[in-house]
């Protein structure tokens, strides 16, 4: 019989994270595999750190947020915010389910082409469209969504010179309660510029005005915020209707649908704070119940959700470097896992889990990353179990955001695996070698 391990003792100071407003708080649990498939096994083949995601997760949110607007809305459209996350292997899993792109760079435009999206099946978003950008999408009919008004004027002159008549949207930002409002982005109802925007495009003949968007913002945990949306979007549309007959062809409601992440400001965790889709979907379909639009010619609703879609998909595996006690008491664990390839963990609190069966006492600690930078805080204040060195831990639902907000520095950026529907599972992206690096780098001639 094999001796049980000696656990040093420890003495934890109460923490009230132990219990929340409905009871003690659910056991931690190791995550001992990925989709079927052994942690150990995919970090022996793959190495650590290592993204992995689950194309089972990917297509089961993509079906659930379809099906809860297209049981409310006759006409919807999923378009894949590209920003999220852009590896390929992502968006065409999305893409093979029906979605459209949404874009904000010629960049990411050129990548959604490259998964063979066609020109007319995306939307250009965001403050960067240069007129290299609008000469390369216009004549590929890629829907514009209009930011300001010198891209409007822009966008005027160049309709002229290319001979098109270019499919455009009005970005508008609005203010809703409990929110704060993103008003940087497109024109302002509130205060009037959103209707002078219209009124100009429809006055100036050369662009087609068919659709009204907004994006709220990200992580948007109360539904009555696209309520509210909705309904300003839907007045908005009645007032041109009324002034211009436009019967417009979409309303694009934008993304910022909660996944099951937690914020750091946020009291209880993922799994009972995000709204279903169901409820966002409800809440939208109570705004626009506002719209006064003739039977069979209601507008195709457009979403542009990314992190809700994608969040869930995506695990991190890291492996334990170390063990610290710092000067203030708390235990330390140093991950091979950093802010570099996490930057969400600057406003999340990540859900991590051991990737074995543990025993000993949990205690307040705080996971490092490897970066010799003090900023390096992977997560803080986490009730965790002992570790040894070369343990794993497991970080879910850090699949928005991170590989493509993530920066090579220090070290090499990690591989990133997809497990299939199947059970098969493959590289999406390699892990980053010298010669990655190399390659981009010249030592003038003078060196
Ligand atoms: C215009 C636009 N649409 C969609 C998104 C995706 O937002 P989220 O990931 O919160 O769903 C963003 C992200 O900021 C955005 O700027």
């Amino acid at each position: 019989m094999s001796r049980p391990l000696y656990e040093r003792p420890v003495i934890a100071r109460h923490q009230t994270g132990a219990m929340n407003k409905f009871s003690r708080a659910a056991s931690m649990q190791p995550q001992t595999h990925v989709d079927g498939v052994p942690v150990d096994t995919l970090v022996e083949a793959y190495g650590s750190p290592l993204f992995v995601f689950s194309e089972k997760t990917l297509v089961a949110r993509y079906r659930e947020l379809r099906d809860a607007f297209a049981r409310r809305f006759a006409k919807v459209r999923v378009t894949w915010s590209y920003k999220t996350n852009y590896l390929d292997a992502i968006c065409r899993v999305f893409h093979r389910e029906g979605a459209w792109a949404e874009v904000v760079s010629e960049f990411e435009w050129e990548k959604a082409r490259h998964n063979g999206v066609p020109g007319e099946r995306i939307h250009l978003n965001g403050p960067l469209k240069t007129e290299a950008t609008l000469r390369r999408v216009l004549p590929e009919g890629t829907l514009v969504h209009i930011d300001n008004f010198d891209e409007l004027a822009l966008l005027e002159r160049l309709a002229d010179e290319l001979n098109l008549t270019p499919k455009v949207a009005l970005r508008v930002n609005l203010a809703v309660e409990s929110i704060p409002a993103w008003g940087r982005f497109g024109f302002n109802l509130e205060n009037g510029q959103a209707i002078t925007a219209a009124n100009r495009i429809v006055a100036g003949k050369r662009l087609e005005l068919i659709g009204l968007h907004c994006h709220l913002g990200t992580f948007i945990l109360d539904p009555a915020s696209y309520r509210e949306q909705a309904t300003k979007l839907a007045h908005l549309a009645n007032e041109l209707r009324r002034a211009h007959g436009l019967v417009l062809s979409f309303l694009d409601i934008g993304g910022g649908f909660a996944s099951h992440s937690k914020l750091k400001a946020q009291y209880l965790p993922g799994d009972q704070a995000t709204p279903s889709f169901d409820r966002y979907a409800a809440a939208c379909a109570e705004g626009l119940a506002a719209l006064e639009y003739p039977a069979g010619k209601e507008p195709t609703i457009v979403l542009e959700s990314g992190r809700a879609l994608v969040d869930d998909a995506g695990t991190l595996i890291s492996t334990v470097l170390a063990n610290k006690r710092l000067a203030d008491g708390q235990r330390g664990l140093v991950v091979d896992a950093g802010v570099n390839i996490l930057f969400t963990s600057f406003w999340y609190d990540h859900d991590v889990v051991p990737a074995q069966p543990f025993g000993g006492i949990a205690e307040p600690t705080v996971m490092y990353g490897p970066l010799c930078m003090n900023i390096d805080v992977v997560r803080d204040s986490v009730m965790f179990p002992p570790m040894r060195t070369g343990d794993r831990v497991v970080f879910r639902h850090v699949g928005a955001y991170n590989v493509t907000q993530w920066m090579q520095f220090i070290t090499y950026r990690p591989a990133v695996l997809m497990i299939g529907a199947d059970g098969r599972h493959g590289i999406i992206r390699k892990r980053e070698e010298l010669e990655t690096l190399l390659a981009s780098e010249e030592v003038p001639a003078w060196l």
